[in-house]
């Protein structure tokens, strides 16, 4: 398994003041692990705050939810690659659920998206995933695999790169209904296996999370499934409790078999 990663989205939650308050506890009661990176991705007017707060840890990174593909110009409302890495960040979601499927997102913009953030230096985490009905219908692999290529499709310079994957079904994002850590596993080993096609034995060293329904109980199963290589966290992720203890996760294959009765 690569070196996991703990990545919190708090979506439109956390406002600077209430990113202040959360990092300030999270800092006194969360000790830095060697073993893992912990990512924030805040919303875009909170990123300069958080990057502030966690400024001298490098185990701790932020990353904004979304930019735009263009890098400057007349485009209200909207944050470039420039700008959030000038805020602070340094990765950057795309192609997450809610853009896709609330702001109606396509896999072209997604790709215009990945392309920017390499222009801008932003790692960025593409996010791919499923709805149900294309559960239900056994399309999540041609659907993932679709995301994955197009997503992928406008880089520069793919040899040079370096992405995040997050792969988060549809169904199990804010429902309480996650994926099972062999469904996860068997997706991810899909999306490793067209890694490989994509920029070949360096497949096995881009991360590629679990997002959906992530919470202190399923996280230790999850990150020892196969193939996952952390998870990205929504509503789990906004509390300091719970984030905490979710950031401190074992993998189940670490913890003695008394101890998993307590979890
Ligand atoms: P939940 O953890 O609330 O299901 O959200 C997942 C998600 O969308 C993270 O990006």
């Amino acid at each position: 398994m690569n070196h996991p990663i703990f990545a919190a989205n708090w979506k439109m939650n956390h406002g600077p003041s209430e990113a202040r308050a959360f990092l300030k506890t999270f800092l006194t009661q969360y000790q830095r692990h060697y073993d893992r990176t912990i990512i924030f991705f805040p919303p875009a007017a909170s990123i300069a705050m958080v990057a502030s707060e966690v400024e001298g840890r490098s185990d701790i990174l932020v990353g904004a939810q979304n930019i735009y593909w263009q890098d400057t110009g007349a485009f209200t409302g909207e944050i470039s690659g420039p700008i959030a890495r000038d805020a602070g960040a340094t990765v950057v979601l795309v192609g997450h659920s809610e853009r896709r499927h609330v702001f109606g997102e396509t896999d072209d913009e997604c790709a215009d998206k990945c392309a920017a953030a390499e222009r801008a230096g932003l790692r960025p985490m593409l996010c791919v995933g499923e709805k149900l009905d294309e559960r239900d219908a056994r399309k999540t692999e041609e659907v993932v695999l679709r995301q994955l290529r197009a997503g992928f499709s406008k880089l520069e310079q793919i040899d040079a790169f370096n992405p995040i994957v997050a792969y988060e079904p549809v169904w199990a994002i804010g429902t309480g209904r996650n994926a099972t850590p062999d469904d996860a596993s068997t997706i991810h080993g899909v999306i490793r296996d067209e890694l490989k096609a994509i920029v070949g034995d360096r497949a096995r060293a881009i991360p590629v999370l679990y997002g959906g329904s992530v919470n202190s109980g399923n996280a230790p199963a999850l990150l020892s499934a196969p193939d996952v290589d952390g998870v990205l966290v929504g509503g789990a992720s906004l509390n300091t409790g719970s984030w905490i203890s979710i950031a401190r996760t074992r993998p189940t294959a670490e913890i003695a078999p008394e101890e998993l009765g307590r979890e």
